[in-house]
């Protein structure tokens, strides 16, 4: 039986991914790198300093900068993103999450949070939805940013649930994969994610019928 839902944060629960990519291109502007949405896909699910190396090998500055001054763009681009979260409140929801949370909660299935940032129990308390959570994985422990599976396995730990117990929810490709490399079923929001088990083009689809629909759809075929 389905025993929990694991949920991405940026970009699943809140539109913090866009948040995300404002504060990265001032920061890329500044050291002459240029970036659009299309590449801002391959940031979103990879840790901070993991994504200032990508950027970095998109604007072909790879080994330019010493450790100390990658620190200091890493620190550059989180103080602008932690300015921009101030404008964060209970309705910066996105649409359906509040709704399906509380159906999660009532069919009485464990929801968790399997965020690689490391400001994501800021947020939680920002939206006031951190009660809503049984378990959070904690990313200051994670050693792999997404794809790999390592956040939603700590999350399913966490929960006390096996991943074939549970289902989880992502916005971005390497989110995606590390749900399917975890074991559990995937549900991908958003375009490109082919390779979700279900796909939605909104948060405003997802309800409990969505996903334990999904859920007996898929265990009736294995
Ligand atoms: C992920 C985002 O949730 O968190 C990434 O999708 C971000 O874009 C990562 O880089 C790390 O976030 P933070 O807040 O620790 O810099
Ligand atoms: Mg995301």
């Amino acid at each position: 039986a389905l025993k929990a839902v694991v949920f991405d944060l940026d970009g699943v629960i809140t539109d913090t991914a866009h948040l995300h990519f404002l504060a990265w291109r001032s920061v890329a502007q500044e050291i002459g790198i240029r970036f659009d949405e299309a590449f801002n896909e391959e940031l979103k699910g990879i840790s901070r300093m993991d994504s200032l190396q990508r950027i970095l090998r998109h604007g072909g500055k790879e080994g330019v900068f010493n450790d100390k001054q990658c620190l200091a763009l890493a620190g550059k681009k989180n103080d602008l993103y932690v300015q921009s979260l101030a404008s964060l409140t209970q309705a910066s929801l996105l649409p359906g999450i509040r709704e399906v949370l509380a159906e999660i909660r009532a069919a009485n299935v464990k929801i968790g949070l399997a965020s690689v940032s490391l400001n994501a129990p800021a947020i939680l308390h920002a939206l006031a939805i951190h009660t809503a959570f049984e378990f959070c994985a904690d990313a200051s422990r994670i050693v792999y940013s997404k794809p790999d599976p390592e956040i939603f396995l700590a999350a399913c730990a966490g929960l006390n649930v096996r991943p074939e117990e549970a289902i989880g929810i992502e916005d971005a490709a390497a989110g995606v994969e590390a749900i399917n490399a975890a074991g559990m079923l995937s549900v991908g929001i958003g375009p490109g994610l082919g390779h979700a088990g279900l796909q939605l083009h909104s948060t405003r689809e997802l309800s409990w019928k969505c996903l334990s629909d999904f859920w007996s759809s898929r265990s009736v075929l294995e």
